[in-house]
């Protein structure tokens, strides 16, 4: 897509392009995405996917017990950063995140093979797990309760939308002038500057 833009500081869809980089990236999980969180003030950053990117913002579901949505819930601030090393690229978003509806959450559970299923179902995420054997036995005896009927999406298990305030893209060039351009929302439209590398 790059070669074929003239004028980064008019984009104003910097979704699209994300997408686009996506696409584009030959490897494995490219929708993969660094996000910080914010928990009583310790900052803490994982790796998710994200399974929707429209202009309504970025989406990734999780577990609501876990220590990223936990700090979410509280504070609603995230970062994420989805970098290529093959394409050079990298693209930063801030804003908020908020919970999707539980209708959207289910549909996308639905939308998952049964086995992702019955390990999201049994993950008490972020907490200590005694054991692999444990873990395992879990798996099994859902497998068994599940054998002839769906595995119901857990309450405690949806999606974010992250609603950025702010994008930047990062493109790498020779001899370290990288292009950056951020994308500022003013009066219900994306204005791009360039930064300095
Ligand atoms: C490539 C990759 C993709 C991941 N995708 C997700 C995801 O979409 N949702 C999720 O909850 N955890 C995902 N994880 C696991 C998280 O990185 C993290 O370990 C887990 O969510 C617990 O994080 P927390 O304790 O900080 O809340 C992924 C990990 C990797 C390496």
């Amino acid at each position: 897509m790059d070669h074929l833009i003239t004028n980064y500081l008019t984009i104003d869809q910097p979704h699209k392009i994300l997408s686009q980089w996506i696409s584009e990236a030959e490897c494995r999980d490219p929708n993969a995405m660094i996000i910080a969180t914010n928990n009583n003030s310790k900052i803490s950053t994982r790796t998710v996917l994200a399974k929707s990117i429209s202009h309504e913002g970025v989406k990734f579901y999780t577990n609501y017990n876990s220590a990223k949505a936990q700090g979410l819930i509280k504070t609603g601030s995230i970062s994420a950063t989805f970098f290529w090393h093959n394409l050079h690229r990298q693209v930063h978003i801030r804003g908020t995140a908020v919970k999707t509806s539980r209708e959207d959450s289910v549909s996308y559970w639905n939308s998952r093979s049964p086995a992702s299923q019955l390990s999201q179902y049994i993950s008490r995420q972020s907490q200590k797990c005694p054991s692999k054997e444990h873990l395992q036995t879990l798996y099994k005896e859902a497998q068994e309760t599940f054998k002839d009927q769906p595995v119901p999406c857990p309450e405690h298990w949806g999606g974010f939308l992250i609603k950025a305030e702010a994008w930047e893209l990062w493109m790498g060039q020779d001899h370290r002038l990288h292009d950056r351009f951020l994308y500022t929302m003013d009066n219900g439209k994306y204005i791009g500057s360039r930064l300095y590398p």
